[in-house]
């Protein structure tokens, strides 16, 4: 089996960057999950279905065509092989995977087509159960936090210079509620894996976050 390095954590810990740089500088694959629940929500308003009627986002897992494209600049997420970043970063799109990703036979449905980006040389994968569920036998294991305030702040910047009004209390508060709800649910909550090195990464640069798991992985995997 190929290997796997999985990297879980709270929203805004920088998962998404320092999982594309783990996977660049591996030379491995890459399975960014949150945009597996985000490409059931996006299918899920095409063909106006709501979060009720799980039998139908049955029928839309089963028909998810997923696939990432690293590209030095960054990943492109393809969906029945167009691109769907834009598609899936919306804002509605986003609520809508959060309400999906809390009904458990929709995460159930999901494992296989998460498990087939499992492909040689390896893969690096990136979410909330990653390593306590999707990929429990993962040969290296990684937890990634960050404070409240300070995940809030890099949210901040990255919504200012992208021209958007945001107010940093509300960024705030929104954020510890999606904490609470992602570490208390019944199915998959945010915890670390007992065999994750944890990395709180409110004082580290994305860099050094880099090489700290770089050298984890040299040593699990050697
Ligand atoms: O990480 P991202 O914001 O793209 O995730 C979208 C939604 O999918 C979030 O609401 C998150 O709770 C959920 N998710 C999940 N399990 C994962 C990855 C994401 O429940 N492994």
């Amino acid at each position: 089996m190929a290997p796997v390095l999985t990297i879980d954590g709270p929203s805004g810990a920088g998962k998404g960057t320092i999982a594309l740089k783990v996977a660049q500088a591996l030379g491995w694959n890459l399975l960014d999950s949150g945009a597996v629940y985000r490409a059931v929500a996006a299918s899920a308003f095409d063909h106006q279905i709501g979060p009720e009627d799980v039998d139908g986002l049955l029928l839309l897992c089963r028909d998810i065509d997923l696939s990432f494209k690293l590209k030095p600049e960054g990943v492109d997420v393809l969906l029945n092989g167009e691109s769907a970043d834009a598609r899936i970063r919306r804002e509605e799109v986003a609520v809508m995977s959060s309400r999906i990703a809390s009904l458990p036979p929709v995460r159930s449905a999901l494992l296989t087509l998460q498990r087939s980006f499992r492909r040689p040389p390896g893969l690096v994968a990136d979410g909330r159960d990653m390593g306590t569920v999707v990929f429990p036998d993962a040969d290296c294991k990684i937890f990634l936090t960050a404070s409240v305030e300070e995940r809030a702040r890099r949210r901040f910047e990255q919504l200012k210079q992208s021209g958007k009004d945001v107010i940093f209390d509300r960024l705030f508060q929104d954020l510890q509620e999606r904490d609470r709800r992602d570490r208390e649910r019944a199915v998959s909550p945010t915890v670390a894996a007992q065999d994750a090195v944890e990395i709180d990464s409110t004082t580290l640069t994305i860099d050094e976050v880099v090489a700290i798991i770089m050298n984890s992985a040299a040593a699990r995997l050697s």
